[in-house]
């Protein structure tokens, strides 16, 4: 049975899932948005582990542990900066999203909560990077086996009703 894929209205920093996603920088040494709320939450050690993995380019994604989060890990994955869409976001999005779910299923993940990523600070349009997200993942979750539930954690009643609507259409 492939994943579930369902959309939520969470701060994803208080989900019981086997890993959370993280929208990170190239750095992997924090910021704002739910990258500062995902640090704050799991502490200090959060960063240590960070620092040992020397970066991540764009499109890629790393996991650590979760340390203090309800979560087991976390999955940091690093979307574009939106520049207009004519420098490979689309690409480098769905890059991310495809390489988070290969993490997901080498390391036997069961449940994994998503944000919206590369949608804040980094000013993706929402309605395609949702289209994006939802895609991405729905093609690539028959080759993680063990995942059963994939929740795409949205942080607006706006976003909910984007990311419910693609949802919707694609099981119609
Ligand atoms: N739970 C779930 N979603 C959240 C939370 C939360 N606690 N907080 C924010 N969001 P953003 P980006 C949503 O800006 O656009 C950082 O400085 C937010 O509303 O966090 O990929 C990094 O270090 C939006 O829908 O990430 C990078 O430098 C989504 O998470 C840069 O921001 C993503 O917004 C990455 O920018």
């Amino acid at each position: 049975m492939p994943a579930r894929l369902r959309a939520i209205h969470a701060d994803i920093t208080t989900l019981q899932v086997d890993a959370v996603v993280n929208a990170a920088n190239p750095s992997l040494l924090g910021g704002g948005g739910v990258d500062g709320a995902i640090h704050r939450a799991a502490g200090p050690e959060l960063l240590q582990a960070c620092r040992l993995l020397g970066g991540c380019p764009t499109g890629d994604a790393r996991l650590t542990p979760a340390y203090r989060l309800p979560a087991r890990y976390v999955i940091h994955a690093v979307g574009p900066v939106w520049r207009g869409g004519d420098s490979r976001e689309a690409e480098l999005l769905a890059s991310c999203y495809r390489r988070l779910v290969e993490l997901a299923a080498a390391h036997e993940i069961s449940s994994l909560a998503i944000p919206s990523i590369s949608t804040g600070i980094y000013g993706y349009p929402i309605a395609e990077a949702a289209a994006i997200a939802v895609r991405t993942v729905r093609a690539r979750v028959p080759a993680a086996p063990r995942l059963h539930e994939v929740l795409f954690c949205c942080f607006s009643p706006g976003d909910l009703s984007i990311y419910r609507s693609l949802l919707a259409e694609g099981s119609a």
